[in-house]
C-alpha cells in the first residue's frame, strides 16, 4: 500500500487515533505496539526529512504478517493530526557532551511547547500525554501551552519505574513478574521515590519478604535504572519498557479502563503540594486524571517526596526563565 492509500484509510477510519510527535525511539516503538496490539490508528510525526514516512510504511508492511487493521501513517503535517483522542509527546533531543541541564532544558522546553502548541490546534479534545525528559517539567510546561484543564494533561514515568522496581523484586525474590506490583511517586529523577511498604508479591508488602539492606539496594537500582542502560547502551536511553508503559496509559486513557498508575499529574493541596506535575497514584480514564489517590506516607517518605518536589519546582522556575 502506498502512503497516499494509507492516508486515505486513515482519513476515513473512525478508529481512536493516537498522535506521536517525535518518532524516535520511544514514539516509533510506541507506534509499533499501539498498532500490533491492535489499540488504535497511529500518526507518527516528526521534523527529521522522511523518517516518519518510512517507519510509517515499514509499519503498515508488517500488517502483511502480523495481521492486525489498523492504519498507521507517517508525516510532519499537524494537520495529518486532526481528530486525534491522545497525543503522545516524545519529541526533543538527549543531552550530548558538552551540554549543560539548563542547555537540554531550554531546548526540550522549547520543542515540547511548540509541538503542543500545533498539534492541540488540530485536536482540541484530546488528552496530552508527555514523555520527553525531564518529565515532570515538560509536563508542566505542555499543560501551560495546551490551554487545557490539568486533568487532561499528564506524563509518563512512573509506570516505568515502578516496572523496573517490580522488575528487580522479582528477580531478587525469584517469583514471577506476573505476582509483582510496584510503587513509585515522586519526580523522574534521582530523588524519585520507590515505596517498599506498598511494593508488594501477592500482596505480600516486600517488607515482609526482605530485609531492608536488600530492598535499598533494589531502591537505588531503580533511582538509577534510566542512567544503568544508558551507560550498558553507550549511546541512546532505554526506549523498549518506556514505550511498553507509554502503551499502558495509553489503552488505561482511549478505553478507559481505570487503571491505577503512577502518572505525573498536576496537584492542587494533594500530598501537601499545589501547582506542580509529579508522580502520583493516578486513575487513567477517556478524560485522562479521572482521580488522584492519596495514600497515608510515614515521615521520610512525605519527606522524601517533598525534596523531589523541591527540585521538579526549581526546574520549572528555571525553564520559564529559559523558554524564547
Ligand atoms: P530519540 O532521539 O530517538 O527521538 C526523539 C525524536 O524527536 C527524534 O526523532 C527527533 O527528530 C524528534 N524531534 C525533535 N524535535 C522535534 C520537533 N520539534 N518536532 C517533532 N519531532 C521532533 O529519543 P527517544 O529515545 O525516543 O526519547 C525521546 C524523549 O523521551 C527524550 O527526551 C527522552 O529523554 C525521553 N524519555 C523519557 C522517558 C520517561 O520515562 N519519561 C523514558 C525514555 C525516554
Ligand atoms: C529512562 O528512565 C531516559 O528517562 C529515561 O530510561
Amino acid at each position: 500500500m502506498t502512503s497516499t492509500a494509507a492516508l486515505t484509510a486513515f482519513e476515513c477510519s473512525k478508529s481512536v487515533r493516537v498522535s506521536i510527535i517525535g518518532a524516535g525511539n520511544v514514539g516509533s516503538t510506541l507506534g509499533q505496539r499501539l498498532v500490533e496490539k491492535n489499540l488504535a490508528d497511529v500518526v507518527l510525526l516528526d521534523i527529521a526529512p522522511g523518517r516518519p514516512k518510512g517507519l510509517a510504511l515499514d509499519l503498515m508492511e508488517a500488517r502483511g504478517v502480523e495481521r492486525h487493521d489498523r492504519i498507521i501513517i507517517g508525516t510532519d503535517n499537524y494537520a495529518d493530526t486532526q481528530h486525534s483522542d491522545l497525543i503522545v509527546v516524545t519529541a526533543g533531543i538527549a543531552r550530548k557532551p558538552g551540554m549543560s541541564r539548563d542547555d537540554l532544558l531550554k531546548t526540550n522546553a522549547n520543542i515540547v511547547v511548540k509541538v503542543v502548541q500545533q498539534a492541540i490546534a488540530y485536536s482540541p479534545d484530546a488528552v496530552v500525554l508527555v514523555v520527553t525528559n525531564p518529565l515532570d517539567v515538560m509536563t508542566y510546561l505542555a499543560w501551560q501551552a495546551s490551554g487545557l484543564p490539568p486533568q487532561r494533561v499528564l506524563g509518563m514515568a512512573g509506570v516505568l519505574d515502578a516496572a523496573r522496581f517490580a522488575t528487580f523484586i522479582a528477580l531478587e525474590l525469584k517469583v514471577s513478574i506476573m505476582d509483582v506490583t510496584a510503587m513509585v511517586l515522586g519526580g523522574h529523577g534521582d530523588l524519585m521515590v520507590p515505596l517498599p511498604r506498598y511494593s508488594t508479591v501477592s500482596g505480600i508488602p516486600i517488607t515482609e519478604l526482605m530485609d531492608e539492606a536488600t530492598i535499598q539496594r533494589l531502591v537505588k537500582r531503580t533511582r538509577n535504572g534510566g542512567a544503568e542502560i544508558v551507560s550498558l547502551m553507550q549511546a541512546g536511553s532505554a526506549y523498549f519498557a518506556p514505550a511498553s508503559s507509554a502503551c499502558l496509559m495509553v489503552e488505561s486513557i482511549v478505553y478507559d479502563r481505570d487503571r491505577i498508575v503512577p502518572a505525573a499529574a498536576y496537584l492542587q493541596g494533594q500530598y501537601d503540594l499545589n501547582d506542580i506535575f509529579i508522580g502520583v497514584p493516578t486513575c487513567l480514564g477517556r478524560t485522562g486524571v479521572s482521580q488522584i489517590l492519596e495514600l497515608e506516607l510515614l515521615s521520610h517518605e512525605s519527606e522524601a517526596l517533598q525534596a523531589s518536589a523541591a527540585t521538579v519546582r526549581q526546574s520549572i522556575e528555571a525553564a520559564q526563565v529559559l523558554l524564547d
